[in-house]
């Protein structure tokens, strides 16, 4: 199969990130943020996103059921993984990599909302709105994009090509 070809290159994304970094510390110039990020495809969105922060962060994991090995969702969501420590009080910030049908973050959403964070906010690299079956209200977007399945920088096919330092379409 031909290596993915280059949606978003590598400066464009650590650029963006820079900006929505800031556009974070903007909406909550006063506080510490706590980043809940879910895995696994947004580790890399993470990481370079906390990098253009300052020190008053702090981040947990959770993971959801995802695709498989097909392209297509299931529809369902389940919690695969929780977060270690409790969200009352805090201004938590969830990272997701990619909203599509949108039902992963209304599930999240929905869940951490309940759990009494200070304020609750959601950030997510990129969004493909063409595709979007619920309503779910995304604070921060790097990226829109066409409907087109992408890899890269955290996003997988059937567990490959995370490891892209861009966002790539799959060509077969
Ligand atoms: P949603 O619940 O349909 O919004 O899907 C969100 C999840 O599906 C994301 O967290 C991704 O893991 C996965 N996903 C959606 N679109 C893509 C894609 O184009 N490439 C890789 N994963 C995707
Ligand atoms: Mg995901």
């Amino acid at each position: 199969m031909a290596p993915p070809t280059v949606l978003i290159e590598q400066r464009a994304l650590a650029a963006r990130i820079r900006e929505m970094a800031t556009e974070l510390r903007t909406a909550l110039p006063n506080d510490d943020i706590h980043f809940v990020c879910v895995l696994k495809g947004a580790f890399m969105f993470l990481s370079d996103l906390v990098r253009a922060l300052d020190e008053r962060v702090s981040m947990d994991f959770i993971a959801v059921s995802s695709y498989g090995a097909s392209t297509k969702s299931t529809g369902e969501v389940r919690l695969v993984k929780d977060v270690d420590t409790g969200l009352q009080g805090r201004h938590v910030v969830i990272v997701e990599d990619i909203v599509d049908t949108g039902l992963t973050l209304h599930y999240l959403q929905d869940i951490l909302r309940r759990r009494g964070p200070a304020s609750l906010h959601t950030a997510c690299l990129l969004s493909k709105p063409s595709r979007r079956q619920v309503d779910v209200k995304v604070d921060f977007i790097g990226f829109t994009i066409d409907d087109h399945f992408v890899v890269g920088y955290g996003l997988d096919y059937a567990e490959r090509y995370r490891n892209l330092p861009y966002i790539g379409i799959m060509v077969s």
